[in-house]
This record gives C-alpha cells, structure tokens and sequence, in this order.
C-alpha cells in the first residue's frame, strides 16, 4: 500500500482531530441513561468481527447465562453477514433479538445502552470511544486503544470528563501476576531497575496475518465499504473494495501498525503494569521487511527500544518469521533478575541473583515465586477482563479497570512512536507532562551525564519503597587518588 496515502499524511489534509471533535459533539448533550440498581447492563457491540464476536459477544453471553444481570441489546456492524451472524448467536444463546445497525452512531443515538464493546480494526477506535463516551456509555474497546498518540491522549481526556469505566482489551492486564511483580519491584528485590524485555515472536508459511480467510460472500454488496474505510470521517482514503485488505487489514499502515500494534502492544503494556511505568520519554525503533514480501507494507522484522525518564529501558523485539528461539520475557535490577520466560501465563517464576560480590548478600539465591494464578484451566484472561470491567461498572468506578485509558496511552506511547521512528527515520522525545512529541536533539545523552557528574542518586519505578536498596555503588578505596592534577600538583587528598 502506497505509503503517500498513509493516514498520518491524511490526517494533516482532512483533519482526523476535526472528525473526533465533531463526533464528540454530535453525543455531548445525549444524556446519559439513569440506571436502577435493579435493571440489566444493558451492552451493544460496534464491529463484532473476529475479536469482537469470538471474544466479547461470546464471553459476555457466557457471563449473562451464568446469572449476571446484563443484556446484550444492540450489535453494529458494517458487514452484513455477520451482523446476521452475531444477532443469531445472541438470539439463540440468551433468546433475546438484539436490534440490528450499519451506521453505529444511530444506535447511540437511539438506544437504550449502558455499555458498549469496540472491536473494530484500529483505525476506528478513537473515534468511535469518543463518541460512545460523549453518548454517556462505558467502554471496552480492543487493544491498540488508538492509531495514533494524539488521538490516545484525546481519548484520556474524553474519558476523564465523561466519568464513565473504560477498560482497553489487553486481557493479560487481569492477571494478578503483574501486581505481584510490582510489589516485589517496589519492596526493592531486585534493587534499582534496570530494563524490561519482551517479545511476541510468531512464524508461519504464508506471511503473518494472511491466515485471516479471504470469503466469496466478503463482497461490495455485504461490507458497506466506505463505512469501514471511514471516508466520511477522514480515517482512510477512498479505494476500491478488496477481500484482502477487508480481511488481514493488519498488513498495511492505514488501518493497522503491524506487530507494533497487534502484538508488541500486549506484552509491553503487562511490562509497565509490572514496573509502574508509564509515558516513554525517548523511542526508537528500527525493522524492515526481509522475508514476507507479499505486497505488505509492515516489517516482519521489528525492535523497539523505549527510554524512561525513571532510568530504565525497554526492549520490545520480534520477527514475524521465526518463533522457536525467542528472547525471554525479564525485568533487569542491580541486584538481580525476574525471568518470565515467553507467553502470558505462569504458574511461577524465577528470580536469578547477581553475584554476591556486587550484592553483598551471599544468602541470595535463585528462586522460582510462585503467582497467584486464577484457574486459566476453567476461565480465560479475556473473561477475567470482562469480569473486571462488569465489576468496575457495577462499582461506578473508573479507575477499578485493570487497563485504564491511562496505561492503554502509555503502552501506545512506546508501541507507536517505535514504528513511526522505524517508518520516519527518527528517534522521538516524549513530554508525559505535555503530551509533545519532538525529534531527538542529544539532550537525553547529555542529561544522563550530568546526573552522573554530579554524582546525584539513582532514580526509580513509581512506589519505590526501597531507599537506596540494591541502588548504589561501592566506592573503592583508591578513589580518593583521582582528580585533576594542577600544575604538576596531586588532587588534595580527602
Ligand atoms: N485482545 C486480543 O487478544 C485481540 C485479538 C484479536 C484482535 N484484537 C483487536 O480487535 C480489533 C479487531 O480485530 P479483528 O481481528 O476482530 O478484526 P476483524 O476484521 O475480524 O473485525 C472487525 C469488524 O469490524 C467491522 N467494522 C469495521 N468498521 C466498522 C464500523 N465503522 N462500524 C461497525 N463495524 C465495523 C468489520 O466489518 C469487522 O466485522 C483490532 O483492533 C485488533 O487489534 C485483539
């Protein structure tokens, strides 16, 4: 796909953060609906394709069947068939006919909804939580939580204004083992942190993502074809209807950002729960393509490198064409290591000391921690998910959310300024404070060696409770000979 029509360049003619204002404003007077504590939950669906039909409308018709008082009253889709698809199931599984939609604003605007799930594919989802928050709903929408860092940052604020619950669908985020590893972090077990490291490897021998099936009835006449693109609202360019892009839209960057997206998103977003990190402050990423040469345009090779203002690095890398001898998931301390291996799920692990000759601590020894697992045999983390967000709603509680907007902007942060370094050439700065983006000037090297100077303290994680634990160096005797000899004279001894 030609990279001229890439949405950033688009963006700057017609105006994306036009088209989000004016859809916050369509919703901004539609009052919210005052539920009693005994009415049902009422949830609607925009674009229950894939994720959306495989993971919410089928988890939460689970839920429903096991007695949770929700409904789920309404389903938007710009395909046809499988807005058909979805209603049956529904029908069938809790009896109930959801009404059916093409145009998702309409069942905003006419609906009795208290909730709604996104899973459309990512160039959709700024706009779309917006306007469901500006329409007085919950949110769950899917990982990338945006396209871009501006509209993530848009999206924090729509949601802190609104008051509503919105969870971001990183489903690991609801795996306990995450809060377990930042207590530990906090309590100082592996002294100063360091790096975190992870990966989403993945091989296969048709090109990543083209096992997404291209079908006969995917034609002009079942996908509302603008609708999808989003033409009228500035998301994409107009271009001819195609089975290919419809279906493994992950390939080119208009509606997706590769594995910068789909995959590393998941994985650094576990990272900074476990750390309390959130906003990188400088990202490069690099890549290319050099294998998967079918007409793509995103890398099938990609690292991402994320800089902390806390003094810790990030290292996100994968191929799309390799998966048998991954990088391991760790975070890295002065004192030690916390190595997860590769995946999501652990029922363990290990803690790898340094030597006692930098801790000091010979008592150190390699342990495998074992992790407050839920029973992943019975319940799946995306149930686990849905339950946290149902739980958050119910309690009226934003911040009860495993995955707040707030971390779903910081793991964009990391995960899109990678691939647009790796697309732009550049090595991107951060400003958490105001959300600018600038290009790399030498500061960051040059502010590391002025700490290092004038010999400041190490800096730490967010809830750091470890004073200078693991966190400082030894100094050797011999250092009192160092200094500047002055016309032939030695330093004055200390
Ligand atoms: N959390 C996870 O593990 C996970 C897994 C897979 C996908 N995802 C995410 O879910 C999202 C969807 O991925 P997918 O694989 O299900 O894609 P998909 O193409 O299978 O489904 C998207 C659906 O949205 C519909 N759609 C598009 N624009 C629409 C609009 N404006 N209004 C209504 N419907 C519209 C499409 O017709 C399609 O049915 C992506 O953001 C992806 O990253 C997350």
């Amino acid at each position: 796909m030609n990279p001229q029509s890439s949405r950033r360049d688009f963006i700057k003619t017609t105006g994306t953060a036009a088209a989000l204002a004016a859809g916050a404003q369509l919703y901004a007077t539609a009052p919210a609906r005052a539920a009693g504590a005994n009415d049902k939950l009422r949830i609607a669906f925009i674009g229950p394709g894939g994720r959306g039909f495989g993971a919410h409308v089928k988890t939460l018709a689970q839920i429903k069947n096991e007695g949770a008082h929700i409904e789920l009253c309404a389903v938007a889709e710009v395909y046809s068939e499988q807005l058909d698809k979805v209603a049956d199931f529904i029908q069938k599984e809790n009896g109930n006919a959801p009404a059916k939609y093409v145009d998702y604003r309409e069942m905003l605007a006419k609906e009795d909804i208290d909730a709604v799930c996104i899973g459309t594919p990512d160039h959709w989802h700024a706009l779309q939580i917006i306007d469901c928050l500006k329409a007085g709903k919950h949110v769950y929408c899917e990982k990338p939580m945006t396209k871009t860092v501006e509209e993530s940052l848009q999206v924090v604020d729509a949601w802190r204004s609104s008051g509503k619950v919105m969870q971001v669908g990183v489903q690991s985020t609801s795996l306990p083992v995450w809060n377990q590893v930042r207590a530990l972090l906090q309590e100082g077990k592996l002294g100063k942190v360091l790096q975190f490291q992870t990966e989403y490897f993945r091989n296969s021998n048709m090109g990543q993502w083209r096992y997404y099936k291209l079908e006969k009835q995917m034609t002009p006449k079942t996908v509302d074809w603008k609708r999808w693109l989003g033409v009228e609202e500035g998301l994409a360019e107009e271009m001819p209807f195609d089975r290919a892009v419809y279906a493994q839209w992950r390939r080119f960057w208009p509606f997706g950002s590769g594995m910068f997206t789909d995959l590393f998103v998941h994985r650094t977003t576990s990272m900074l729960k476990a750390t309390g990190l959130r906003f990188p402050a400088r990202v490069v990423g690099a890549g290319g393509i050099y294998l998967e040469y079918d007409g793509r345009d995103v890398p099938d090779v990609a690292t991402v490198v994320a800089d902390y203002r806390e003094g810790v690095q990030g290292l996100i890398n994968a191929t799309m064409c390799n998966q048998e001898s991954r990088i391991t998931q760790c975070i890295r301390g002065h004192h030690g290591s916390f190595v997860f291996g590769n995946g999501e799920q652990f029922d363990s692990f290990q803690f790898i000391p340094e030597r006692p000759q930098v801790t000091g601590d010979s008592s150190l020894k390699e342990e495998q921690i074992l992790v407050d697992t839920p029973p992943l045999n019975k319940v799946s983390t995306t149930y686990l998910h849905f339950k946290n967000w149902l739980d958050a709603m119910q309690a009226n509680d934003p911040q009860a959310c495993n995955n707040t907007p707030e971390l779903g902007a910081a793991a964009i942060a990391a995960v899109i300024l990678g691939a647009r370094s790796y697309r732009e050439d550049r090595v991107f700065y951060f400003d958490a404070e105001t959300g600018n983006i600038s290009d790399g000037n030498g500061d960051w090297a040059k502010n590391w060696e002025a700490h290092s100077q004038a010999r400041k303290p190490a800096q730490h994680i967010p809830g750091w409770k470890a004073g200078d634990k693991g966190s400082t160096l030894v100094e050797p005797e011999y250092m009192k000979l160092a200094g500047p000899w002055i016309n032939g004279q030695p330093p004055q001894q200390g």
